[in-house]
């Protein structure tokens, strides 16, 4: 039986712990704004006052974090750090989106110390660690796979296998991309069509059937549909993912329609700051429509 700890508390952080805990495994939990674990205690997780005391109890941790600064302070912080404190053979399991260079870089440092990194960006949203069908892509030595899978199949129905930490960011970053790329589309068409009289429930009934449907028009009409309730990402995640997308190609010379989505969500978000959804970017068509008929 392996001793599991999870650190990163946030949206996606805390809907993963709740899977886990509701397939009754013993979990210890970290977060730097402690308020944000009493869900997950109530639920019977436990609390650990650092992520030294964390590492020093857990043979496999889970990390979900804001992003790379953040995720390489904990793991090599001088007093609290991870690598400090856990021992020999720890697994940790990071399902943050990260760069390719970062995600190498924790993995040979990790290894140094007798420790093992394993990179795991998930897809699938908040919704989808609820339902436990996230999708995970993992980049781990096959040595440590099957006891690794115990866990991640927790959350996740799909696992991609790679060995390459750097690719496994690599094909998140694109997978962001494209998700960017679908909800900005899908909020204009769907902007379009309200525009022209026409009903929530007929774009419901065609954008979900004909080949207009994504993943992302489904984001974007249960936005509409259930009174604006949140897709669950920040506007702080969706343009750090795009900014990781960003240095992956000259997007800025090649690619025309990233470097729209890179430029629009960076405005949306100077518009209605950090914490606030990425569907906002409804709003912000309303509002700049309103600008310029004024
Ligand atoms: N949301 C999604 O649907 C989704 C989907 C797939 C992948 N992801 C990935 O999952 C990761 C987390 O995303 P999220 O949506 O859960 O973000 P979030 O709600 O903003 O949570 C961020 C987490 O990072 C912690 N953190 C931020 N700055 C910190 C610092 N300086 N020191 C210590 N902890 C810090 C936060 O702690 P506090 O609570 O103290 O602020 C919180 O636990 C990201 O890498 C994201 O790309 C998210």
């Amino acid at each position: 039986m392996y001793n599991i700890g999870f650190i990163g508390l946030g949206r996606m952080g805390q809907a993963i712990c709740l899977r886990l805990l509701s397939h009754d495994i013993i979990l210890r939990v970290y977060n730097r704004t402690p308020e944000k674990a009493t869900k997950l205690l109530d639920k019977g997780a436990v609390w650990c006052n650092s992520p030294a005391e964390l590492g020093a109890a857990c043979d496999i941790i889970m990390l979900c974090l804001s992003g790379e600064q953040v995720t390489e302070a904990l793991l090599t912080d001088s007093e609290n750090g991870l690598l400090r404190h856990c021992h020999p053979g720890c697994m940790i399991i990071d399902t943050g989106t990260i760069s390719p260079e970062s995600a190498t870089y924790n993995a040979h440092l990790t290894e140094t110390q007798g420790q093992e990194y394993i990179s795991c960006p998930v897809s699938g949203g908040v919704e989808g660690a609820n339902n436990g069908t996230l999708a995970a892509i993992v980049a781990a030595q096959p040595a440590v796979r099957t006891i690794i899978e115990s866990v991640i199949s927790r959350f996740a129905d799909r696992i991609t296998w790679l060995t390459s930490h750097a690719d496994a960011q690599k094909l998140k970053i694109i997978n962001n991309l494209a998700e960017s790329i679908n909800l900005l589309g899908a909020f204009e068409v769907l902007n379009i069509g309200l525009t022209h009289g026409i009903t929530l429930d007929e774009l419901h009934s065609v954008l979900t059937t004909c080949r207009g449907r994504s993943a992302y028009m489904d984001v974007a009409l249960r936005f509409l549909n259930s009174n604006l309730k949140p897709s669950d990402v920040s506007l702080a995640v969706r343009c750090k993912d795009l900014c990781l997308a960003g240095s992956l190609a000259d997007i800025s010379r090649h690619y025309p329609i990233s470097d729209a989505a890179i430029e629009l969500f960076s405005r949306v978000r100077e518009k209605y700051g950090d914490e606030q959804d990425q569907c906002e970017y409804f709003n912000f068509i309303n509002e700049e429509k309103k600008l310029n008929d004024n």
